[in-house]
């Protein structure tokens, strides 16, 4: 099955909602049954029958059969936030005593919720670099359970070799998750190198319109399952049923918008690196990359985030931004439009939106004039 019929047509079954083409949103907390014999046959056995919203929802289950079915993973839980999705997916692999391995340029709350939250009941954690498989060996416990992988990492977009840690972390059992919202599954499919979990912002590229908070888990339907029975129920993160069919509705367009947002950030990080207030572009898709032949391993193609330093100081760089029209000044990404945030020293990091890629390069010029 392609990515394209996924997104398109996986799960819509219309002729359940008369012969409707868009599923419609099913707006509801309960689902009843005509006897008290069929609601104790089905409740909670049967994917298909729905009970309570916060166990599942129609709407929400045909997103979570399309991201499942992008990932190649057997089920995907759909949660609140991504911070929702990973701290479960944390959660399912790690208790008292237990320790942790993250890369350290991982996503800060993600980092933040094992270093300070998870610290307070006892969870051990070292943060490497994660370029060497090495990194990763060197900081193996025996009460090691989970490694944790952000590859590409949403700052400087450094990678980890994927299939080397995953093989190193079943050598030794311990647990594998990767946020994988940079790539998205129309360009990185981590099951398939052997990851357990792959967690995303939904919030980003998947739902695509920034109208979205929403977060995902991938995995095998033995730890999805748990996580429903766990995570989801007890601590209850779970998106309501609109923002599932947003989701839905913007899931539809993923792989067009994908081909777009890389077919721009590649004409934006060449014009940036040519011109000469640039010192360095950090971007995967780039010949001069560090890691290009690693990433051209692990992915099929690149999104549209990147960073890149100014050779000026942090008067420069504001004037720099100030000066930009195009892209908005805002924190997020993943979104259709173009935006620009302000990282540290003189790092600058821009989402590469679905705008004229050749607009997006004027914009650009002209603000660095400007500086
Ligand atoms: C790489 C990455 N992972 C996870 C998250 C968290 O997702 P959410 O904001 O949907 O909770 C973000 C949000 O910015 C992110 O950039």
């Amino acid at each position: 099955m392609t990515d394209d019929y996924i997104c398109t047509h996986l799960g819509d079954d219309q002729y359940e909602y008369f012969g409707s083409v868009v599923p419609p949103i099913s707006q509801n907390s309960l689902h009843v049954f005509p006897t008290i014999e069929d609601m104790q046959r089905f409740n909670g056995k049967d994917d298909r029958i729905y009970t309570y919203g916060r166990a599942l929802n129609p709407t929400v289950d045909i997103v979570q059969k399309k991201i499942a079915a992008l990932e190649r993973g057997e089920k995907a839980a759909l949660f609140g936030s991504g911070m929702a999705a990973i701290s479960s997916a944390m959660l399912t692999f790690l208790g008292s005593g237990d320790h942790f391995i993250g890369v350290r340029k991982m996503y800060g709350p993600a980092y933040r919720f094992v270093s300070e939250y998870l610290a307070k009941f006892r969870v051990e954690s070292t943060f490497v670099e994660g370029e060497e498989i090495g990194d990763f060996e060197a900081a193996i416990r025996p009460n090691t359970k989970a490694i944790y992988l952000e590859s590409p990492s949403s700052m400087f977009f450094t990678l980890q070799d994927i299939r080397a840690v995953t093989s190193l972390a079943r050598k030794h059992g311990i647990r594998t998750i990767i946020d994988n919202t940079w790539s998205t599954p129309i360009y990185q499919k981590p099951l398939e190198l052997g990851v357990d979990l792959v967690v995303h912002s939904v919030s980003k590229y998947l739902a695509g319109h920034s109208d979205v908070i929403s977060g995902v888990v991938v995995g095998s339907a033995e730890l999805i399952e748990k996580i429903n029975g766990n995570e989801r129920e007890l601590l209850g993160g779970i998106p309501g049923p609109f923002d599932a069919w947003l989701i839905m509705r913007g899931l539809r367009t993923l792989p067009v918008r994908m081909k777009q947002h890389q077919e721009n950030a590649m004409k934006v990080a060449g014009f940036l690196e040519s011109h000469p207030r640039i010192e360095k572009v950090n971007y995967p898709g780039l010949p001069s990359f560090p890691q290009y032949e690693l990433g051209k391993s692990q992915m099929k193609g690149y999104s549209g985030l990147l960073s890149f330093s100014l050779d000026c100081e942090d008067e420069g760089i504001r004037k720099f931004i100030n000066a930009l029209e195009n892209f908005k000044i805002g924190v997020s990404w993943g979104g259709f439009e173009s935006l620009v945030a302000k990282g540290s020293g003189k790092t600058v990091r821009i989402a590469v939106g679905l705008e004229d890629a050749d607009d997006l390069i004027r914009d650009l010029d002209r603000a660095l004039g400007a500086i």
